[in-house]
């Protein structure tokens, strides 16, 4: 038996991987902010994040697996906890098409693509966990194929694979006369995973249209800028590189700020410090991979923070970022980041 925050769980031979409870524990306290709404956990296995909503944020939560043996270990591990709650055994798809949930958690094998179109047509919030980095934030062919857009690895390549997620959610949402509103998007180690609101109304999905683009980056010179979804972006660069085009992905924030700062009040330690750089990160699509850049110039890297701080002091946004010890996001471009680097 393994314990899991206030969760015991049997995984009798059913997929349980220890590296997410980290994700678990901030999810716990993402859900326990959202209160009310039932939670589809559409993709339970031994159904320990549906059961530690219930015992730890005080959610209603259904489950559901398209494994029979899975849902007769998340049957036990509810009675095992002292808990009941209803369990479909269900493939998602349709689960999600035939009945009206307003919190979905989508958390399958590798990528969630398949899944956003059914989850955007009932759904309030949206929380989505991803595997398929690759496809995300560096593999053209497979970018192509899932989320059907244009992606080649950057030197911050989780900022553009967050971004592209939460894009492509953004353009289905649309279809649905929906737009997003994310609450938190984080990255670490093999998985992305976002918690985002969606609300109906014919014109703000339009107007949604303004926070999607492109990265335009320039291999060459590492330089990055971005074009809105209706602008052409420019094809080569100010070095005479040719610039890529990455997405269409999401320009616009990727919190909610006062959210997580309730969120944060309630954490500790570890979660603590992990959620309050992600608050404190810079909204902007564009991160700089500092290491990189000064070796470009052929000069030593200097501590994260005092880049971070010499940017603040000539009067720039510039943040660390959660995913990368030695990346910065910042409005500065890259001429200003190179003054300094270089002096
Ligand atoms: C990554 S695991 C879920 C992990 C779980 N949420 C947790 O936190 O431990 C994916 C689960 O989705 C189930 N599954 C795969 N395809 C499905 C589908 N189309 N509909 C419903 N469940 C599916 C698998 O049986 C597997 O148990
Ligand atoms: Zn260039």
């Amino acid at each position: 038996m393994i314990v899991e925050g206030k969760a015991k769980i049997f995984t009798d031979g059913i997929f349980y991987n220890p590296r997410m409870k980290f994700c678990r524990d901030l999810d716990m306290l993402v859900f326990a902010e959202l209160k009310k709404n039932t939670v589809l956990d559409a993709f339970s296995a031994t159904g320990v994040r549906g059961i530690r909503a219930m015992l730890e944020a005080e959610r209603e939560v259904v489950f559901n697996d398209a494994n029979p043996k899975a849902v007769e270990v998340i049957k036990k591990n509810l009675q095992l906890n002292g808990l009941s709650a209803e369990v479909y055994c269900k493939d998602a798809t349709l689960l999600m098409r035939e009945s009206s949930f307003r919190h979905i958690d989508i958390d399958p094998y590798g990528s969630p693509a398949n899944y956003i179109e059914s989850a955007c047509n009932t759904a309030e919030i949206l929380s989505v966990t991803a595997t398929d980095l690759e496809a995300l934030c560096c593999k053209g062919s497979a970018g192509m194929r899932k989320y059907s857009v244009v992606v080649s690895k950057t030197d911050t390549p989780h900022e553009t694979g967050l971004r592209i997620l939460l894009g492509f959610i953004a353009r289905t949402s649309a279809r649905f006369e929906k737009k997003i509103e994310p609450i938190a998007a984080w990255t670490k180690e093999h998985y992305y995973r976002v918690h985002l609101r969606m609300k109906r109304s014919t014109s703000q999905s339009l107007k949604m249209f303004e926070n999607l683009g492109f990265l335009v980056y320039c291999q060459n010179c590492l330089r990055k800028s971005i074009s809105k979804f209706d602008e052409i972006p420019e094809r080569i660069c100010k070095c005479g590189g040719r610039n890529l085009a990455l997405g269409p992905l999401w320009l616009g924030d990727l919190k909610d700020g006062a959210f997580l700062e309730k969120i944060i009040s309630r954490s500790e330690g570890e979660h603590k410090k992990f959620l309050l750089k992600i608050a404190e990160e810079v909204n902007s699509p564009i991160a700089y991979d500092i290491q990189k850049i000064c070796s470009k110039l052929g000069r030593s890297v200097p501590p994260t923070n005092d880049l971070v701080e010499k940017l603040r002091t000539l009067g720039f946004k510039a943040s660390p970022v959660h995913y990368c010890g030695h990346c910065i996001k910042t409005d500065a471009d890259l001429e200003e980041i190179e003054k300094l680097l270089r002096a």
